[in-house]
């Protein structure tokens, strides 16, 4: 379905955001239309109070720049509050059940939640026990939020989804994961090019098929032909240990100018950031002139905000 002819109703059948793969395609262009209209409301200096009297729980489980901040911000320019919740300040840390906290956290009159960095089983907890929606703001599988975002910009910018073609270098990781459920959901070719041993899982890769054109190889020129997109993020995730190994089996799947060079002359490069210059991206590409990371970054907030106001009720 290609986005430009589809009518927006700005309401969604899911009651949670766990992952894309759980999203109709009509869901995925609700919430990319929502974002839109939130970002031009913004830039007029409108922000539509849709969070009036509603409080939502930003339960943290690790570091964050983004997601935190245009969560925060979000949330306050809907003229709504939050708590932030740091993990390892909750009694989550010393052992209580998320059944005990799903529950708990409804009856204090909290909106919705977010979850950032609980492994999926958990988050599968939350929402057995959770009456109020959950937002997965990045978890081992995916990265939701963050590749809706993604899309929104990719729209932003190309003006279409419809038949473009995103290659995606580096670590078959999270946000692989969600890049893969989301290009194939609105019609978009994705291609990913990473080492054996670090490739999306097997599942996720027939799911995206079952939609669209997925390509995994471990030939960069392969995946780069003919894109549009040229996306990579760091090596090493957040939870993860320094890993030397895992570096130098990943390192000739650096995006350099070279990379870029096959990919279509109107080629944009992408990265959800925290980036690491010299190791998953040259710093010429990353602060070139077909960068468009901030893009992505700022349109966070405006997701962020289109999530919330489609599943609180
Ligand atoms: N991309 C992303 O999730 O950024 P943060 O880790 O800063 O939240």
């Amino acid at each position: 379905m290609d986005i430009n002819k589809y009518s927006p109703k700005f309401k969604v059948n899911a009651k949670h955001l766990l992952h894309i793969a759980d999203l109709s395609a009509e869901d995925v262009f609700e919430f990319l239309y929502t974002a839109k209209l939130f970002k031009k409301k913004f830039k007029v200096g409108e922000n539509a109070p849709v969070l009036r009297d509603k409080t939502v729980a930003l339960l943290f489980g690790n570091v964050s720049t983004r997601t935190r901040v245009s969560f925060e911000m979000g949330i306050r320019q809907l003229k709504g509050d939050y708590i932030f919740l740091p993990k390892n300040e909750t009694q989550l840390s010393r052992g209580e059940s998320i059944k005990d906290t799903a529950v708990m956290l409804g009856r204090y009159g909290i909106s919705a939640m977010v979850l950032r960095a609980f492994p999926d089983e958990e988050i599968k907890q939350f929402v057995q026990w959770s009456e109020i929606p959950v937002i997965n703001g990045i978890s081992d599988l995916s990265h939701p939020l963050q590749v809706l975002s993604d899309l929104f910009t990719v729209w932003e910018v190309k003006g279409r989804l419809d038949d473009l073609k995103l290659a995606y270098i580096g670590d078959g990781n999270n946000v692989a994961n969600s890049l893969i459920m989301g290009c194939s959901k609105v019609n978009m070719d994705i291609a990913v090019a990473c080492p054996h041993g670090y490739r999306p899982p097997r599942t996720i890769v027939e799911r995206g098929m079952q939609y669209g054109n997925v390509l995994i190889t471990d030939d960069i020129a392969e995946a780069v032909h003919g894109a549009d997109v040229v996306y990579t993020d760091v090596f090493i995730s957040m939870n993860d240990e320094d890993d030397e190994s895992k570096k130098r089996k990943l390192a000739r799947y650096r995006v350099t100018p070279e990379v870029m060079a096959l990919a279509k002359p109107d080629a944009v490069f992408m990265h959800c950031m925290p980036a690491h210059r010299g190791e998953e991206v040259a710093a010429e590409v990353i602060d070139g002139p077909s960068s468009i990371v901030y893009d992505q970054a700022e349109n966070r907030l405006h997701m962020n905000k289109a999530a919330l106001a489609l599943l609180v009720k």
